[in-house]
Formats: structure tokens, sequence, C-alpha cells
């Protein structure tokens, strides 16, 4: 089976199992010091030689991204035992991308779009919680709910995957079965690894 159709048959398999990470992933990017940072996305698709997730541009990880767009997702579904490393260059997706999932969005995540727009960016420091939920209300209080559109903030990324390498732990007596796929043009190239 190709590795992406693999992919998706894990996580499809994860799901059934009702795995709680089946459509989530753990995504790092590397900050202008070098650091690494990871925070858990929710994993909107995994298509042929990419995945897509939803981000805010006000976001570190943005800024991150645009100077560095080598990133790196891991997915780990303990349902099959089996995790995933999926590394790549991310780019925006035309923000066309996000409309239809915008507006199913719960309001309070709507209306936190237009918190970073208009009060404070996703991620920055405020003084207190309190004064947080203020300006939170103070927004809410502005804004009529059917009214609002997405923010142009709000975008698709799509990271183009070069790189997958899949470890599965479920081998009984056997050591754990971990493989490494490299895209090329002429598409994956496989080679076992070292568990
Ligand atoms: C289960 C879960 C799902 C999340 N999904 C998303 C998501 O899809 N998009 C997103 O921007 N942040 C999501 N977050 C919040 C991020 O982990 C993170 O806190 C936020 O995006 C700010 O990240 P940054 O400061 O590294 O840019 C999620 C958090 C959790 C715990």
């Amino acid at each position: 089976m190709h590795i992406i159709e693999q992919l998706q048959a894990d996580q499809a398999a994860a799901n059934a199992h009702q795995d709680p990470n089946a459509n989530l992933c753990f995504f790092s990017t590397v900050d202008p010091n070098g650091s690494p940072q990871v925070r858990t996305l929710v994993l909107r698709q995994i298509a042929e030689t990419t995945i897509t997730l939803f981000i805010n541009t006000s976001s570190p990880k943005w800024q991150q991204l645009s100077k560095q767009p080598r990133c790196q997702a891991l997915l780990w579904y303990s349902s099959l035992q089996i995790q995933y490393r999926l590394s790549g260059i991310a780019e925006a997706l035309a923000s066309d991308a996000i409309q239809d999932n915008w507006h199913k969005r719960p309001l309070r995540a709507k209306l936190l779009d237009y918190f970073y727009d208009w009060t404070a960016p996703q991620s920055s420091r405020m003084t207190s919680r309190a004064g947080l939920l203020e300006q939170f209300e103070a927004l809410s209080q502005r804004l009529t709910p059917e009214d609002l559109k997405p923010s142009s903030a709000a975008i698709g990324l799509s990271v183009q995957l070069d790189q997958i390498e899949r470890l599965d732990l479920s081998q009984n007596d056997l050591p754990h079965a971990r493989t490494l796929f490299d895209r090329s043009e002429n598409g994956w190239t496989t080679h076992a690894l070292v568990p």
C-alpha cells in the first residue's frame, strides 16, 4: 500500500477506535533563535502529498513559519500503537479554503478571531485573565453574531510532505517496525530503520 493510503487508513482505524488523537497532531516549528516550538493542532486533511491545518496569522507559529517553513507534525495513535512523523514545508492556502469551516465554528472561536484582529494577537501577554475577559466581553457587545465574516487572518496551512516515518509498536516479540519514506519526483522511496 502507498504510504499516504496507509496513513489515511491508519487515521480512519484510529477514528473507528475512538482514539482521542485520531484528528490531532503535535506540530513543531523552529523560532528565530533556533528553539523548537511544539503545540497541538487539529489535523484537518491528509491528501496525496500534503496535510492541512487551520491557524491564525497573528500567532507566533505563523511568524516562525514565515522565516522557517520547514516543520514537522507528530501523530500518535495509541489505539493502534502507531506513531508517524510527517516532515515538510508549510505554505498558506488561498483564504477561501477556510470559509465553510469558519462559518461552522462556535461563536466563541469566531469572536476570538476578531479579538486577534482588533484587540491583541494570539499568544500575546495580557496583565490578567480578568482583563482579557473584560475586553472579550466589550468586543462581543460591539458585534452581531449573524454578521460575522471570516477574518483574513484565519488561514489554512498546507504542509507539502517530503519525508514520512512510521513506527509500529504492535509486533509482539519482534523488534518494532520502523520505516522511512522519502519523496522525490519519482514518488516515495522506502527504507527500513533500526527501531
Ligand atoms: C486539542 C487541541 C486542538 C487545537 N487545535 C488548534 C488548531 O486547529 N489551530 C490552532 O491554531 N490552534 C489549535 N490549538 C491551540 C494550539 O495548541 C496553540 O495553543 C495556539 O495555536 C497558539 O500557538 P502558538 O503560540 O505556538 O502560535 C489546539 C489546542 C488543543 C489542545
